[in-house]
């Protein structure tokens, strides 16, 4: 008989950054699911990890204010939303406190917060990442179930696109016509304004037979179909004759921009959103006409060609060496190669290191950092800030140490490395002049931060 979960009643306290309740119990943390504070829940321990345990609950009596009704049924069972549970703006308040709580923890005061910025509430997502199971006779596509490895049972998603959500029915349908769907643990879907793909991990070679069915599924589905028996440098779309990667695109139509980009390249999942980080990352730039801007930690363009397309001498960074490619052939096609260039180089790296121990960088444009800042025979005026969740890096005060940089627009996944960053650039002499939470994915934990610095006037 497998043991039944313990059942305690708890008083929530708290609301976690990860959108859980807090109370304690015995001395103990229990973090649950689906209860906020005030609320007296019935919780059922799911999980114990270290000192702490997770719950799920049900509210018994008083209701916090805020509460609402989820959108989703499969809320809060499924892992991929945290917050359905919270009114839209309250959810949005909650990201704002988060920031300001670790820009107070480091002491760092910005001289204006923006309003919180909410688009769409459901059906925004264009790229995820899922979990295949096969428990019994059925096959399980969805988000891993919250405090679980377990894959969630769903038949669709409310937060990804309906273009994207309509495949997971189909998908289960298909993994499990295949000789063994075991060997399908994972697949990604991703979207661009013109077509869906998705991408099938699998631990053994396709038969003939499953091949076909993967064509058909493409056909019918009208999703290109990649399969990726390994890296992603195994990528191989499924087709009739052996054709080209399905390139997909996303348009920023304020700036005539079309973005291309492979179904497994970083692009910013919320397309509104990212357009309205744009916007905002522009405004505050000003007219960038023939202005130097660096773009860090560039991926396939997605600033740097709105840059060029206002004017600007634009300079992309970025690690990845593919997605550098694909950021030249997007300059290419929107015809603004002549004024922006895109390196690779790890930005935490050595290479992505300031060569200069003095005030200003070099006059020549040599190689490593300080070339790239000079590519276009000037020192640069501003920076844009688009790191990973690891924050800038160990080279952040290099950068900004170059007296020409008068500003820099920090995009953040991460309210810890934003509010780290922020107090290293006013150790540099710059302020944070404002700052506000971008709600690039509803529903979930996750808090998206755009900052703007400028130096400081002597
Ligand atoms: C949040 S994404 C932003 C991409 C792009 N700005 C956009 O809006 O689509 C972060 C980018 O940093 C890149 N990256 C990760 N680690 C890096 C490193 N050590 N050096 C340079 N780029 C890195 C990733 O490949 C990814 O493209």
């Amino acid at each position: 008989m497998p043991k039944q979960p313990t059942e305690i009643e708890l008083e929530i306290a708290t609301l976690s950054d990860q959108g859980l309740g807090g109370g304690t119990h015995n001395e103990r943390p229990v973090w649950v699911r689906n209860a906020l504070p005030g609320e007296t829940v019935n919780a059922r321990i799911l999980k114990r990890r270290g000192g702490n345990r997770f719950a799920d609950g049900q509210p018994l009596a008083q209701t916090h204010p805020d509460r609402v009704a989820s959108p989703c049924q499969y809320f809060p069972r499924c892992g991929g939303c945290a917050t359905h549970h919270l009114a839209p703006e309250a959810q949005l308040a909650h990201k704002q406190q988060q920031l300001q709580t670790q820009l107070e923890l480091q002491g760092v005061e910005p001289q204006s917060w923006r309003s919180p910025t909410a688009l769409l509430r459901l059906g925004y997502r264009r790229k995820a990442r899922m979990g295949v199971r096969v428990v019994g006779d059925s096959v399980l596509v969805g988000f891993r179930e919250s405090f679980s490895n377990r894959v969630a049972r769903i038949e669709g998603c409310l937060t990804l696109t309906p273009e994207l959500s309509r495949l997971i029915t189909p998908l289960k349908t298909t993994i499990g016509q295949m000789s063994d769907p075991r060997t399908v643990p994972q697949i990604e879907l991703a979207q661009g304004d013109d077509m869906c793909a998705v991408i099938v991990r699998h631990l053994q070679p396709l038969s003939a037979q499953e091949e076909a069915l993967w064509r058909e599924f493409q056909q019918r589905f009208e999703a290109a179909v990649l399969m990726q028996s390994k890296g992603y440098d195994t990528l191989k779309h499924i087709a009739e004759h052996q054709s080209q990667m399905p390139l997909l695109h996303y348009q920023i139509p304020e700036y005539g921009v079309t973005v291309g980009f492979y179904p497994h390249h970083f692009t910013q999942v919320n397309a509104p959103m990212n357009r309205e980080l744009i916007r905002t990352a522009m405004a505050y730039l000003g007219d960038v006409r023939d202005r130097v801007v660096i773009d860090m930690f560039c991926g396939i363009g997605n600033f740097t060609l709105p840059l060029a397309r206002a004017g600007a001498l634009a300079v992309g960074i970025e690690a990845s060496a593919e997605a550098v490619a694909m950021a030249e052939q997007n300059a290419q096609t929107n015809a603004v190669h002549g004024t922006c260039a895109f390196f690779d180089e790890d930005l935490y790296g050595e290479g992505g290191a300031m060569g200069m121990a003095e005030e200003s960088i070099p006059r020549d444009s040599g190689s490593g950092i300080d070339g790239r800042f000079l590519h276009f025979g000037r020192a640069p005026d501003a920076l844009i800030l688009d790191p990973p969740r690891s924050g800038a890096g160990p080279n952040l005060e290099g950068w900004v140490r170059q007296p020409s940089l008068s500003q820099l627009v920090y995009v953040s996944c991460n309210p810890v490395t934003f509010a780290e960053d922020a107090k290293r650039l006013e150790a540099c002499g710059f302020s944070l002049t404002q700052v506000g939470v971008y709600d690039m994915f509803p529903g979930t934990a996750h808090v998206e931060t755009v900052g703007h610095f400028v130096r400081n006037t002597a």
